[in-house]
């Protein structure tokens, strides 16, 4: 499949997004350990949050789908059964890598792949905690899915993640709710932490006392009624969209502001966009509100240390961004990009070459200079949602026609992109 951008003169109106991946399928995790029936709005239409869901199915859940309405029957602490067959994370890191904390404590063995992509991204960043905590673990050729798990009765354990991860964080700390101690984290670069927010929502016992983040095992968890915010991430091709089609003024609606996320918005208006927020409230403890972004050329600059942790996710679309801007863009510290759903500094490299724009790579980074075109091009997917999307974006501003090769990649995040774009073309 193809899919064909043609050059746009701006972007305006209002739209809302689908629910914020991370908090959907950490809401479907918890509501299926706790005790009762939990209804979740917004639910991430994303295939990803959707493989969460068919994982949860095997291992007995309940689970009824209305619309973006999920309602999760969950069965406490101890309410998993053994699944018929292995376990199905498509391309979703997220799921094998969180659900695996869960899995450790089972008094049964489990298996759990994905697809192509999945099975190329490293697993010895949650196998050995895991193993430390007593569960058994093996994998292909010892680091990638399928995994298969025999659970173990676990005990707590204090853990420091060498990288910055907050599905490892989430790992252990999903594995940690069924240990009789305090099972901590300790995090030296933060991450995202909407794990920490839900299970309070859902009435764990969990505290931050400075980078150590500590959780009392076997909480009562109780089921709740819970609305996801619309994903910033995706909000984040909007954004960039906008600057790179001056007039362009959208209105993105009900975004999740959690402060572990918004650097994203820090380092937009740091860069010289303008983005108003409005409506500020909170929903499960979540922050949520609405973003006004008013198209113009931003200056562009540097992503480093912490600040490229904090929006990992960003940096495809960003890098878009960086070669219109004036003065280009340099990411440093990001190693991390090259064992998400592709080699993202490659596929960024590959589809910018491609429209006639330089880069220059490095093994933790790369430099985009400003003041660049986008010449209309034949670009792919590489089967990665966020390479799908940012491409698109890029395309909007190209001089002639782009098409995508593999489009269909953006439905793990966002199903809803192409038609949402559509519709804001001026
Ligand atoms: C996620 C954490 C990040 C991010 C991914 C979602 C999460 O991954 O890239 O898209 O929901 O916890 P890492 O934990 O591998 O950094």
């Amino acid at each position: 499949m193809e899919y064909r951008v043609t050059p746009a003169a701006s972007l305006r109106g209002h739209i809302r997004l689908p629910g914020d991946k991370s908090i959907s399928h950490r809401y479907a995790m918890i509501a299926a350990v706790a005790e009762g029936a939990s209804k979740i709005s917004n639910y991430s239409s994303g295939a990803d949050c959707h493989s969460t869901l068919g994982c949860l199915r095997s291992l007995g859940i309940g689970i009824d789908v209305d619309g973006s309405t999920v309602t999760v029957h969950g069965q406490g602490l101890d309410g998993f059964q053994a699944p018929p067959a292995a376990l199905d994370a498509g391309n979703s890191g997220s799921t094998i890598r969180m659900l695996s904390g869960m899995l450790a404590a089972q008094p049964f063995p489990t298996t759990i792949g994905g697809d192509e992509s999945l099975s190329r991204r490293p697993m010895a960043r949650i196998m050995a905690p895991l193993r430390e905590m007593g569960a058994e673990l093996s994998a292909r050729d010892g680091k990638y899915p399928p995994l298969t798990i025999h659970g173990a009765k676990l005990r707590a354990i204090q853990y420091e993640p060498p990288m910055a991860s907050a599905q490892v964080k989430t790992c252990v700390l999903f594995a940690g709710l069924h240990t009789e101690g305090v099972t901590s984290v300790v995090e030296r670069v933060q991450t995202r932490d909407h794990t920490e927010v839900a299970l309070k929502a859902f009435g764990a016992q969990i505290e931050k006392s400075g980078p150590v983040i500590s959780l009392h095992g076997r909480p009562l968890l109780t089921a709740q009624d819970l609305y996801v915010p619309g994903d910033l991430s995706s909000a984040a091709f909007f954004l960039v969209a906008a600057n790179l089609l001056p007039g362009s003024k959208v209105v993105i609606e009900g975004v999740g502001l959690s402060p572990s996320r918004t650097k994203l918005l820090d380092w937009l208006l740091g860069a010289g966009a303008e983005i108003r927020l409005m409506d500020v409230g909170q929903a499960a403890g979540e922050m949520v509100g609405t973003l006004m972004v008013t198209g113009r050329q931003v200056r562009g600059g540097v992503i480093e240390g912490a600040m490229t942790a904090a929006l990992i996710d960003e940096i495809p679309v960003l890098a878009v961004l960086g070669a219109m801007s004036q003065e280009g863009l340099t990411v440093k510290d990001a190693a991390e990009l090259r064992v998400k759903e592709t080699d993202r500094i490659d596929t960024v490299a590959e589809n910018l070459g491609r429209m006639g724009v330089r880069i220059a790579t490095t093994a933790d980074g790369f430099h985009v200079p400003g003041g660049q075109r986008f010449r209309g091009a034949e670009v792919d997917s590489f089967g990665d949602h966020r390479i799908a999307m940012a491409f698109a974006v890029a395309g909007l501003a190209a001089d002639g026609e782009t098409t995508i090769a593999n489009p269909e990649a953006a439905s793990v995040s966002f199903p809803e992109f192409y038609a949402t774009l559509e519709r804001l073309r001026d």
